[in-house]
């Protein structure tokens, strides 16, 4: 059972502010299970206590969970001094200032990106203890025909300073100008995947993130779009992080 003020589990909503919400409460709007309340400090178990606003039947959650579509040429970052950032897109979202991306893409890279205001699930996904998958489509240079990659699925890849967990590599299509491949990496270093690509002489052209764990990236968001993860999402994708 988890108990809050009901001004918090108003505002946790988006509607408004603490200060916003008390009018709501005042001018007898919000209801709680049979009875109209209008003391914001009310405690509401956020389980069991139904509460309609206007009537309307409101389902709580504290956190918000959204899958955005980033397009190339944005920083994934609230705010930077040389480029746009990801963050633009949501400064009209009522949770804007409490929201974040998890992770990073490049500035050239598009697709998947969870933004989200839940720092434990963030801080989880991107933590390599949980070897969270993590699926590109790239367009590499250069011909990858009859190319065979499985020894990196057991052993990864060493570089000077570091190697990379195991690795799978899938070929779409090969040409001798370029190849489309599926790269499924386990983790989130900076660049993982240009540098694996480059160090096997095929310099990525296009990369696009398409899955991170469980979750798809849903084709129907164009690029700067987003929308709300469902409710099956979200715990699937916390079951992944045992949350
Ligand atoms: N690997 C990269 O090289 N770039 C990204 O944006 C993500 C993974």
């Amino acid at each position: 059972m988890k108990k809050i003020r009901l001004d918090k589990f108003l505002a946790d909503l988006g509607f408004g502010t603490r200060k916003e919400v008390k009018k709501l409460i005042k001018q007898k709007r919000v209801q709680v299970n049979d009875s109209i309340i209008n003391s914001p400090s009310y405690a509401i178990d956020t389980e069991k206590d139904r509460v309609y606003l206007d009537g309307e039947l409101l389902e709580y959650s504290e956190h918000h969970y959204y899958m955005f579509n980033k397009p190339s040429g944005y920083v994934t970052a609230r705010e930077d001094r040389t480029y746009p950032a990801v963050m633009e897109f949501f400064e009209d979202n009522p949770f804007y200032k409490k929201l974040f991306p998890v992770g990073r893409l490049d500035l050239d890279t598009e697709g998947l990106l969870i933004i989200t205001d839940d720092g434990q699930l963030s801080h989880r996904i991107a933590h390599p203890k949980w070897e969270i998958e993590k699926e590109y489509y790239a367009v590499v240079k250069g011909d990858l025909s009859g190319k065979n990659f499985s020894r990196y699925e057991k052993e990864g890849m060493k570089f000077k300073n570091f190697t990379t967990k195991p690795f799978k590599i899938k070929i779409l299509s090969a040409s001798p100008e370029k190849s489309e491949i599926l790269i499924t990496v386990k983790e989130g270093k900076h660049h993982i995947v240009k540098k694996i690509m480059e160090k096997l002489g095929y310099p990525v052209l296009y990369l696009k993130r398409i899955r991170i764990g469980n979750l798809k990236l849903d084709e129907t968001l164009e690029p700067g779009e987003y929308r709300e993860l469902t409710e099956e999402e979200i715990k699937n994708l916390k079951k992944l992080v045992n949350l």
